[in-house]
């Protein structure tokens, strides 16, 4: 989530880590995805570009709605990350998913399309604008244009209120303030959307929330800190024995148990409109 806004490299990392959160995340905000995708009108026989694929989870919800009769071609600037995306979509046996390694503006993909998606990338771009305009260039007139963005302003949350995430919170907004990371971009989307040209944006705000021990939801707090702890430290905001990233969801888990409280994680902003 959060980053890169300073770095045309995407920031958050290439490494096998990096792929497992991706997959996880999928998890937690594959159902909303789904939700969000079908009611902006994703549907059988769509030709589809989905940017910012990661390790393919946008793409194969989207082969689902379109059917074989339709087609879907991911593109992302991590090569690495689009060998794990193509195993899992041959494994899931749909041949008309393919996928192509480089910077959504400038990729080289054939054809026009019905509908442009894109799941936690925007927040990565500099220049969203130029992004959402190059996206649209590619489609027909009448194509959706549907994203989905963490609204990371909202952060973390636990209800009865948590020292643990407020800790966390006050780390990140000080590391926003400092390196100027966008937090509140989410916000924008409506905004964003206009600028670009496209009409009456709709948009739906759904939060994954849970509690008990065996929730999931636990794990993303410490794998957004994992991506963020490089710089908390070189910015001394945080030193690694404070952070304690080994046992953090261990404890965001056992705080929430003990309280009988419920967890909230970062809100999905999706939004939808047509050339
Ligand atoms: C947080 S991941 C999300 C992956 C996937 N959409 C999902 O929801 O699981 C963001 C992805 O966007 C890619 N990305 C960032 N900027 C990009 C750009 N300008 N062009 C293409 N891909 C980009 C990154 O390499 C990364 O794989």
């Amino acid at each position: 989530m959060l980053a890169e806004q300073r770095d045309p490299q995407y920031f958050l990392g290439r490494s096998d880590h990096e792929t497992v959160r991706l997959q996880r995340q999928a998890q937690l905000y594959g159902p909303l995805t789904r939700r969000l995708l079908i009611e902006a009108g994703v549907g059988p026989g769509m030709r589809v570009l989905d940017v910012g694929s990661g390790a393919g989870d946008v793409a194969l919800l989207v082969a689902e709605l379109v059917g074989p009769g339709g087609q879907v071609v991911g593109v992302d600037t991590n090569g690495q990350v689009l060998d794990v995306a193509r195993t899992r979509v041959q494994a899931a046996g749909w041949t008309n998913v393919t996928f192509s390694e480089g910077d959504v503006r400038t990729a080289r993909v054939d054809g026009t399309f019905d509908a442009v998606v894109g799941r936690f990338m925007l927040f990565a771009v500099r220049n969203r604008l130029d992004v959402l305009r190059t996206c649209m260039e590619r489609l027909r007139p009448g194509a959706l244009v549907v994203f989905q963005e963490h609204d990371a302003a909202t952060w973390y949350r636990a209800v009865p209120h948590s020292p643990l995430t407020e800790q966390w919170r006050r780390w990140v907004f000080q590391l926003a303030d400092k390196i100027e990371l966008d937090l509140g971009f989410a916000s924008r989307l409506y905004s964003d959307f206009c600028a670009a040209g496209l009409r009456a944006p709709q948009l739906r705000y759904e939060v994954p929330v849970g509690g008990g021990p065996d929730w999931i939801g636990y794990e993303f707090l410490p794998d957004h800190a994992r991506s963020l702890y490089r710089l908390l430290i070189e910015h001394n905001i945080a030193t690694d024995e404070e952070m304690q990233l080994d046992t953090l969801a261990a404890r965001l888990r056992a705080d929430t148990v003990n309280n009988g409280g419920m967890f909230f994680t970062l809100p999905a902003v999706g939004v939808w409109a047509r050339t």
